[in-house]
């Protein structure tokens, strides 16, 4: 490392929301103890970036390519990635040498592990590098090892998998990627791309924290320079004090209203199911139309966020719900989740979702979709005992039974005292872990000590 007085680092971002949440959090994190710290991201999504820059975090743009446009006028996945390659670098390169020529020159940089290029630029360039991960550590051990070699999934077809550090997963329990549901994705190279030099980056940052997968931690000591730094939740829904972090600070769509947040207050204490399928996820009319009717018939209010209400909510339903449940086509999640009279979240398992749900220490109901949600899903339901797993039918479906079910088991069944208890065991894990002291905390700390140049 070059020899300079005052750290910097640049934290490099990956253009999609459940991407930009955690590393924004964490540059806020950095920040917040005196670090030096610029969050670099595409000029399209510096728009959705609300967030107040203060004298530590600075914001620039990254380009990809696609300043105008962003990422849905690239022609392909394959394109953009190319594209964020190869224009990405360059830009990357530019800002590490822009700050040479001031007091503070980037010593380290740390990016989505989705952007592996980054530790290119930054070898290059003779600064410290971290990856940081998105999903759960569990998660992405199980990437690592098919991309070692250590799991052969053609021969492991319909057994049941073994890998250590992580519970025993069945074929519909781990990442819809590695099942052969969905192999032709060019999502898995997207995702296989990261794993090939993982351990030449000083440290693999994630977005957990070691209580929470503390069998994988062990289990992967001395294979990675692993650090469990989450979870990447704003500080306040913490009950912390950090200036200004009462959100995440980004957000690719816009709230129209806050209507929900009044109709919300209208109701008892843990008495509303808040349903969310993330950013990504395209549910098909079936399955809305299920969930739909499921909602309905668990006889709850309900607040529903669905990104196209009129094309894909069966006809009648919306003039039929009256005070029942309000649908919203986007909100700010961490305030709905964090609603004293939200008592039960229908979740699709998105890593951020999983921990948000967690944190906040609301009881889910998973009905996983694809990626890491399957396996997410496993672990709120067996490991950390936080919610239950919605069946699916023949039909590869979760129907409105199902659903009413699920919901009901988790807010009034003979399970729900027990989920309830351990929500808020593991919200106050999760608050323990980010708090000064704390796992998560004394990771971060000797980082920035490290970069400030003090343990030089
Ligand atoms: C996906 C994957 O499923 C996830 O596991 C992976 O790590 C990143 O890509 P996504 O489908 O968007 O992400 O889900 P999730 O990880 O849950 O992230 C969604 C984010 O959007 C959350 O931070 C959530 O708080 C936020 N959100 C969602 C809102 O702020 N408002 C909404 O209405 C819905």
């Amino acid at each position: 490392m070059k020899s300079q007085k005052q750290g910097h680092v640049l934290v490099v971002t990956y253009p999609a929301q459940g991407h930009i949440n955690p590393l924004l959090q964490f540059a806020k994190r950095l920040a917040s103890k005196g670090l030096k710290t610029t969050l670099a991201t595409t000029p399209y999504t510096l728009k959705s970036i609300t967030t107040t820059t203060t004298t530590s975090l600075q914001i620039e743009p990254i380009s990809d390519g696609y300043d105008e446009s962003g990422f849905s006028q690239a022609p392909s996945l394959e394109a953009y990635l190319e594209s964020f390659r190869a224009v990405g670098s360059k830009s990357l390169e530019d800002l590490i040498v822009k700050s040479n020529n001031t007091t503070s020159p980037v010593n380290s940089v740390v990016y989505d592990s989705l952007l592996p290029w980054a530790l290119d630029v930054a070898r290059a360039h003779g600064v410290l590098c971290a990856a940081f991960m998105t999903n759960s550590a569990s998660c992405c051990s199980l990437y690592w090892r098919v991309d070692r070699g250590g799991l052969d999934l053609e021969r492991e077809k319909g057994s049941v998998l073994v890998v250590p550090g992580v519970p025993p997963l069945g074929v519909n329990e781990m990442p819809s990627f590695l099942n052969g549901e969905i192999a032709q994705s060019p999502y898995l190279a997207l995702i296989m791309e990261k794993f090939k030099r993982l351990e030449e980056n000083d440290w693999v940052f994630c977005n957990s924290f070691e209580e929470l997968e503390g069998e994988l931690v062990k289990a992967m000591q001395g294979l990675w320079p692993l650090q469990m730094v989450g979870p990447m939740v704003p500080s306040a829904y913490l009950d912390q004090q950090i200036e200004g972090d009462t959100s995440y600070g980004a957000s690719l769509w816009k709230l129209t209203s806050d209507q929900h947040m009044t109709w919300l207050s209208t109701k008892p204490p843990n008495s509303v199911i808040y349903v969310s399928f993330g950013s990504m996820a395209d549910i098909s009319h079936k399955q809305v139309e299920e969930i739909a009717w499921g909602l309905k018939a668990s006889e709850k209010h309900f607040l529903w966020v669905i990104k196209e209400p009129k094309n894909k909510l069966p006809n009648g339903f919306l003039n039929s719900l009256g005070e029942a449940g309000m649908v919203v086509t986007w909100c700010d999640q961490l305030e709905v989740l964090s609603h004293q009279a939200v008592g039960c979240f229908v979740t699709h398992c998105g890593w951020n979702s999983t921990l948000e749900g967690l944190s906040l220490g609301v009881p889910m109901v998973a009905v996983p979709q694809w990626s890491d949600q399957p396996m997410n899903s496993k672990f709120v339901e067996e490991v950390w005992g936080v919610g239950v797993r919605a069946g699916r039918n023949e039909e590869g479906i979760v129907g409105r039974e199902a659903i009413a079910m699920s919901v009901r088991a988790v807010m009034e069944g003979e399970r729900s005292g027990e989920i309830r208890r351990n929500a808020l065991k593991w919200r106050v894990a999760a608050k323990k872990a980010v708090s000064i002291g704390g796992s998560s905390d004394r990771i971060v700390d000797s980082f920035v000590e490290l970069l400030k140049g003090k343990k030089n």
